[in-house]
């Protein structure tokens, strides 16, 4: 049976874009939602322009109200009867109470070499580091922030000069290669770790 993979953003989705590309080509899953927390995700735009079922759950109406968001989240992706979730740049942390029924069917890209630089700004502090390489990785999603089993990583050299940006744009790049590799290998049932 196809999995149906639901993929959450909050921006442009460059990841999901990759991730539903790959879809189309001899996957044992499908792009069966495209979630984002923020209707002016370009994103969501470009979903609805490939005829996949999209949903927007703002979260400024519930403030600080996790539990209530994640409601409107769970009511939302209830008609999808999906099989997985990806994160791809959804920059909402979730609860424990979110992320249970879901764990070990969730993933979620990460702009750095996990376990370091969980949370933000993950490029800033690699050059701040001195780090000579960076990259990310894809893991499957647990309770706590960027943790989780991880399923695959992909490495960039930082190079003289760089700054956040030109290292995000150099990870990003890995990126749209090791998150469709890290699905295709998950939904066939391997997890065993990989390097790109
Ligand atoms: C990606 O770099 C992703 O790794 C990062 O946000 C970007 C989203 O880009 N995710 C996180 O920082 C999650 N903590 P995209 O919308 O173009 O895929």
């Amino acid at each position: 049976m196809t999995k149906r993979v639901g993929i959450f953003i909050s921006g442009g989705g460059s990841n999901m874009r990759a991730l539903v590309q790959d879809m189309t080509r001899d996957h044992g899953g499908c792009p069966a939602l495209v979630l984002s927390n923020n209707a002016g995700s370009s994103g969501i735009a470009w979903a609805r322009g490939q005829g996949i079922a999209t949903e927007v759950v703002d979260h400024r109406p519930f403030g600080p109200d996790r539990t209530a968001f994640e409601r409107a989240l769970d009511a939302a992706l209830a008609p999808h009867g999906l099989d997985i979730i990806c994160l791809a740049g959804f920059m909402r942390v979730l609860t424990a109470g979110f992320v249970a029924p879901w764990q070990g069917r969730m993933l979620n890209i990460h702009p750095s070499l996990l376990p370091k630089y969980k949370g933000l700004h993950t490029h800033a502090r690699a050059l701040a580091a001195g780090d000579t390489e960076h990259g990310c990785t894809v893991h499957l999603v647990t309770p706590a922030l960027d943790d989780g089993p991880v399923l695959g990583q992909a490495k960039v050299p930082v190079i003289e000069g760089d700054t956040p940006e030109t290292l995000a744009a150099r990870v990003l790049v890995q990126e749209h290669a090791l998150y469709p590799a890290a699905l295709r290998r998950f939904v066939d049932g391997n997890m065993t770790p990989f390097t790109l």
